[in-house]
């Protein structure tokens, strides 16, 4: 595939077993993890007097999927490394402070302190440990839990080419599995456009504002609806040989480690300890200046490679600091050729 982010179906390994050790825990299925961030509000009371901590390096759909519940919303840095730090969130719970968010950048899952952990148990405040970005690392290790959350949410097309699918943990009441064919449909179809676009040479006519900063539209986020592909959804999954695909993975960080580690104008995100403990959906670099990183982008981009600046920010919310010098690859192998060719 061209333009799809997440290995490729040739690249996914299946093996004709329904022996798979994480689906045994008590998981829900949604079509997009920002429908079960609804739900988490909902199912928890959280109304408009209650505040929401969030990191301020965050896509706009979470924000949107609060916003209509509360305005209450306090974020926390985060530096170029994609971590907090502890006393900066210590500082912005209060009494009113009903849910906290930690976001598991690109693959890499957040550790959080152990001072801090109580501190949340003490103020009974709800903590989502949002794996968005992280179904692969998650699984990789068994959905170990490395602090004490109350809701983990996933979205497993971020990872693989399955276009929609979101699984989450923790308590959602009565709701049942839900996966919207007609959303995959719809996402298979944007995707084939986006391809042909690619095949014909033409994305440079799209990408002419490709290096400025995208600050979202208010979109109101809804639960999806159409013909329910829950149980046909778990079944492929169910099927997946996900050492394999884990292992696959790893061969290609190493491979971009090696490419990519100890250059004069950018550094990759994470440190190869980061790294080697996750299976990353995507290789994060943060360079010296916006002016280098637009050059690779554009790079990339011209060879149809869908590298990308992220996220697209919320109005309320926009990070520019960050945005400004992170460029994240898709691993994949022409990633390497291209760069490896200049
Ligand atoms: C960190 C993070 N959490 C949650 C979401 C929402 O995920 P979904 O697209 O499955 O609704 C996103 C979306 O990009 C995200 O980046």
């Amino acid at each position: 595939m061209l333009v799809s982010r997440g290995c490729s179906i040739s690249e996914m390994s299946f093996r004709p077993t329904t022996k798979f050790g994480f689906a045994t825990q008590n998981m829900t299925y949604f079509t997009y993890s920002r429908e079960a961030i609804l739900d988490i509000l909902e199912v928890n009371h959280i109304g408009e007097d209650d505040e929401i901590v969030l990191p301020n390096y965050l896509c706009s759909t979470v924000i949107e999927s609060i916003l209509p519940v509360t305005k209450k919303i306090i974020f926390y840095d985060i530096n170029s490394h994609l971590m907090h730090k502890q006393s900066d969130i210590t500082k912005l719970l209060t009494d009113k402070t009903k849910l906290i968010m930690f976001v598991d950048y690109f693959g890499v899952e957040t550790q959080l302190e152990r001072s801090l952990q109580v501190q949340l148990e003490n103020q009974d405040i709800i903590v989502v440990k949002d794996s968005a970005h992280a179904f692969l690392s998650v699984v990789n290790n068994s959905f170990h839990k490395n602090y004490n959350y109350d809701y983990l949410i996933t979205s497993v097309y971020k990872n693989l080419p399955f276009q929609a699918g979101s699984i989450a943990i923790g308590n959602f009441g009565q709701r049942a599995d839900f996966v919207s064919l007609y959303i995959v449909l719809k996402r298979f179809a944007v995707l084939a456009i986006k391809n042909t676009i690619c095949i014909l040479g033409l994305q440079r006519f799209f990408t002419e504002k490709v290096c400025e900063m995208s600050i979202s539209n208010a979109i109101k986020i809804n639960r999806s609806n159409g013909f329910n592909i829950a149980s046909l959804y778990k079944a492929i999954l169910f099927r997946i040989d996900w050492v394999r695909v884990a292992a696959e993975k790893k061969v290609l960080t190493q491979q971009f480690n090696s490419f990519f580690f100890g250059r004069p104008t950018f550094r990759p995100i994470f440190t190869r300890e980061q790294i080697e403990m996750s299976v990353l959906q995507d290789y994060p670099l943060y360079f010296d200046s916006q002016t280098e990183r637009d050059r690779m982008w554009k790079l990339l981009i011209d060879n149809s490679i869908d590298a990308y600046t992220w996220p697209t920010f919320h109005r309320i919310n926009c990070n520019d600091k960050l945005w400004n010098k992170v460029l994240v690859l898709p691993l994949n192998k022409k990633v390497l050729k291209v760069l490896q060719s200049v």
